[in-house]
């Protein structure tokens, strides 16, 4: 259970053998209590709607990102070419793993490396943890930069899952103060992001204050990192177990995180956390995200082969560009414009959170 590499393994192959059941259980994204006006009348023709999308300076075919998953074991160099070679053919961007791995230990390095040479035109994303940044600093992210040529780098913040990791940190002090070096330092965007649990309001704030320009909001309702880690030390350490059963549905669904963060000035949101449809990904768009994200839909495909990456994000471009025909949204951001209606505990949790009322179009 102790060393990175095995660790990497079980989270690949638990996602993999577990199926749904490594996701949230009861709470979902809440996607489901935004309804989206139906436009009888779009006046727009199939092919003149367009999905081209920017996130932090660059176009993309699509506004769809590969989220960060893997690096550091032998299986994720097959799954990280495969998916690179999809975003490098697709025009969208892809983040790796958590490098940490590839730092400590250089022969790790090419399972993360291998997404830039599939993909030398890919805009690539580097990732490392906050309790990484704050222990190690700015060395640790200049080389996670340099393994991949990286475009930008992602910190993310996974304090749950740390908790109940065996091996994982108990300390989550000097975070911030390290994410302000990095934004200060680095020579690439910093991009925040939770893995499954969400970001408020007042954390994405300080963000921004601190110098960064995008957030993954990485919200509850999908992938489910207190179970995933549950089922590692099931049997082995029952107050962990434990732990992780009781905050098994913790977490800010994504569409309520969404709309927490978005509207901030200076402020590039990608929607991530349980995201699986283009119904869905239509929806948080109009919340207010410029991109959404997609992880473990993602993994079995990666496995097969970088086609079967392409067909499951075509799939889910396709279902999108319905609901931009639906909402009359020639383009993205017109999508970002289009009228809604917040519902039941969506609705609730914006009378009592969200400081703009008006964005909720009632
Ligand atoms: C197998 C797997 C490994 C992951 N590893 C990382 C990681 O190393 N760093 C990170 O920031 N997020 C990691 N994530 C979290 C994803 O980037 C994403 O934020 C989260 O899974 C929510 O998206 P989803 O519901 O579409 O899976 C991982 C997700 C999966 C499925």
């Amino acid at each position: 259970m102790g060393n990175i590499e095995e660790r990497k393994r079980d989270h690949i192959s638990l996602c993999l053998d577990l199926g749904d059941e490594v996701e949230f259980a009861e709470k979902t994204t809440w996607l489901e209590h935004v309804e989206l006006i139906h436009d009888a009348l779009p006046e727009l023709s199939w092919d003149e709607i367009s999905l081209e999308a920017s996130l932090l300076g660059r176009k993309f075919s699509c506004p769809i990102l590969i989220e960060g998953m893997t690096g550091g074991a032998r299986e994720a160099y097959e799954i990280n070419k495969n998916l690179a070679e999809a975003a490098e053919k697709l025009n969208i961007p892809m983040g790796v793993g958590s490098q940490r791995a590839g730092i400590e230990n250089p022969s790790l390095a090419e399972t993360y490396s291998i997404a830039r040479k599939a993909a030398p035109r890919c805009f690539l994303i580097g990732n490392l943890s906050g309790v990484e940044i704050a222990a190690h600093g700015i060395s640790y992210a200049e080389k996670a930069v340099e393994i991949i040529e990286a475009d930008a780098l992602a910190i993310h913040l996974n304090v749950l899952q740390e908790i109940i990791q065996p091996e994982g940190s108990r300390n989550f002090k000097g975070i911030l103060r390290a994410i302000e070096m990095l934004c200060d330092k680095l020579d690439v965007p910093v991009i925040v992001k939770e893995v499954g649990f969400g970001i408020s309001r007042e954390v994405a704030e300080k963000l921004v204050r601190a110098g960064v320009k995008a957030i993954d909001v990485a919200g509850a309702g999908g992938t489910n990192w207190a179970r995933i880690e549950g089922e590692r030390v099931r049997g082995l350490k029952m107050i962990k177990a434990r732990t992780a059963e009781l905050y098994s549905e913790w977490g800010i669904p994504t569409a309520a995180s969404i709309l927490e963060v978005s509207g901030i000035r200076g402020l590039e949101v990608i929607a991530s956390g349980g995201i699986r449809n283009g119904l869905q990904a239509a929806k948080a768009i109009a919340l207010g995200a410029c991109f959404i994200g997609m992880a473990r839909p993602l993994l079995k495909p990666a496995l097969k082969g970088p086609e079967h990456v392409e067909k499951v994000i075509m799939r889910v471009a396709e279902e999108l560009r319905v609901a931009m025909l639906l909402t009359g949204s020639k383009t993205i951001r017109d999508l970002r414009k289009c009228k809604y209606v917040l519902l039941g505990p969506l609705r609730e949790w914006v009378l009592q959170r969200v400081r703009r009322p008006s964005r909720a179009r009632r």
